[in-house]
Formats: C-alpha cells, structure tokens, sequence
C-alpha cells in the first residue's frame, strides 16, 4: 500500500510548533499496534510490517521496555497513542503527564501524536475509561483549549480519534464528524478515523457509518484505525444488541467494507490495526495489516481504472 504520511516541518507554524501536514508526497504502509508480550520478539526480529503504534503509558515507568523499544525505533518507524491526555476534561490537561510525554516523544521522534476525543481523569484520579462528553460550544473550546495546549508543550500537531460511543447527550448540538471538523479547523489538528469506532457508534446510536466518513473533512485525515468488536445483549433493550470496541477479534467483514469507503473518500492513510484483549500471536497481526494493504491496493486500482475510463 502506499499512502499519504505526516510530514514534519521544523519551524513552521507559531512559536516555531513543527506543523505536520498531510500531502501524501511520504509514504507509509499498514502498521500494528504494539504491545507488551510481543516487544521483544519485535526487537529482535522486525515483522513485515512498516510501522508500529504504541500507548507510551505502557513505557514511562517501565526502563525495559523503554530499552527494547529504542532498539525498535531504530528501524521501524513508531506513533504514539496516549490514553492518559484527557483532552475533553473540564479540569484540563494534566501538564506532569504532558510533560513526561514531552520528553518521550522528543526522543522517539514519533510518526504520529494521538489520542481519543475523549475524558478520563477527574480530581487528579485517572479513570479506566474514555468517556464521552456533549458536543455542544463549551465542549468545543475546552476541547479547542487542550488542542493547542497539547501542541505548543509538544511543538508537533496533535491527532484526535473518534471514540466508540455507547451513550449521547440529550444536549449535544452538533453531530460528532461535525464537531471534530470544527476542531480540525480551529487548531489545526490532524483527525485519526477509527473506522471501527465509526461502525461500532453507528450501530449503537443509530446513523449511518458511510454518512459519518462522508462528513469528515478528508484533508484533516492523517491516520486510520481498525480494530475488532464485540456484541453483547442490551441490558438497556431487551432483544437488541451492543457492540463493545473490545480490540480482541478479528476485523468483521462490515468493517473491512467501510474501510474501502473511507479509502475512495480520504485517499490512501496509513491504517493500524489494534488488537489489545486476548492477544494473538504477531504474525495474525501482521496477517490483518497484510489484509489492509490489499483493500488499499483494490481501492487504488479502482481509481486508476475510473480515471482512465474517464
Ligand atoms: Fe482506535
């Protein structure tokens, strides 16, 4: 697959923030989410994969792994995905932890910076969860607020990804494609679109998934997500079902399609696959990100084809 990648610029941009843009002039192929049991069979012996997204949660206060994964950023290019931002928190960002991961990213250099439209700490505790919030005006200027607070500790553009919704708010005013588009266009940041989260919250809430990748700004789009879901009885509805983004199973079929829709919309991204919950063994990882490049590949085809019909 080739794709669009982040381009960073030194200097660009206030305070000398290095902007990173998406031009698709750089190229990246599929990628894996890295976790914990398979780091050191990535250290010593790199998959076929271009690229590997880690949760640098898992690494700041751990010097061994810290230690492998230096060996890894030495010949694979690595994002970091942090869970710990809270970036849709009333009380704001934590600057201790943004600034551990300040220092983190400064050294691994990563490809990307991202996290999840999302909260999760509350008086100074960190909850196991990335809850939702309204997306209302107040939402989007603290929301707004922790973008470029982000940005400017990190000097590098902040990606944000769609969460998996399993509640809404009586009093959100905006879709969430919209507000994220608005939030795109006030700071400046990248959008990572977690086609799985996108089915997932569809189901859940009742829209069209292909209406939300519709809806996103194509150009603001530097990263792709695709993870396995589950489906559980609905407490809440006797008779339905809810889908849990679990990341322990395999990419469904009705995922995959999407993701080519998303392709035709955005051009080609670079894509990840997160699998975290019942972990198997790498090479099936690589198998799911080998699948993707093929989608991307079709995808690419097809257009070439259209154009030359055209
Ligand atoms: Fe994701």
């Amino acid at each position: 697959m080739r794709s669009a990648v982040a381009i960073t610029r030194e200097g660009d941009g206030p305070a000398g923030r290095r902007e990173t843009l998406v031009d698709g002039s750089a190229v990246v192929g599929a990628g894996v989410g890295l976790r914990l049991p398979h780091l050191r069979e990535v250290a010593t012996r790199a998959p076929a994969v271009e690229w590997l997204e880690i949760h640098p949660e898992n690494f700041l206060a751990n010097p061994h792994a810290t230690e492998l994964l230096r060996e890894i950023v030495s010949h694979r290019k690595v994002a970091l995905h942090s869970v710990g931002l809270s970036i849709g928190s009333a009380e704001g960002v934590d600057r201790a932890h943004l600034e551990r991961l300040r220092r983190f990213a400064d050294e691994i250099d990563p490809l990307f910076v991202s996290g999840h439209l999302a909260w999760s700490t509350h008086r100074g505790i960190y909850l196991n969860d990335l809850l939702p919030l309204p997306y209302d005006e107040e939402s989007l200027r603290i929301v707004t607020t922790h973008v470029h607070e982000l940005q400017d500790a990190l000097r590098r553009r902040y990606v944000v990804e769609n969460p998996a919704s399993y509640v809404g708010f009586g009093g959100s005013t905006t879709p969430e494609a919209e507000f994220l588009a608005e939030l795109a266009s006030a700071t400046g940041c990248g959008l990572l679109c977690d086609v799985s989260n996108v089915y997932v919250s569809a189901s859940n809430m009742g829209y069209d998934p292909y209406a939300y990748i519709d809806a996103l700004p194509a150009h603001a789009v530097a990263e792709i997500h695709l993870g396995g879901f589950i489906a559980e009885a609905d407490a809440a509805a006797p008779g339905g079902e809810v889908l849990i983004d679990a990341h322990s199973a395999p990419i469904s079929p009705q995922v995959w399609d999407l993701y080519a829709h998303a392709l035709r919309r955005f051009g080609p991204r670079p894509t990840l696959i997160e699998w975290d919950n019942d972990l198997p063994t790498l090479a099936r990882l690589v198998a799911e990100a080998e699948r993707a490049e093929r989608v991307a590949t079709s995808v690419s085809n097809e257009a070439r084809r259209d154009a030359v019909a055209r």
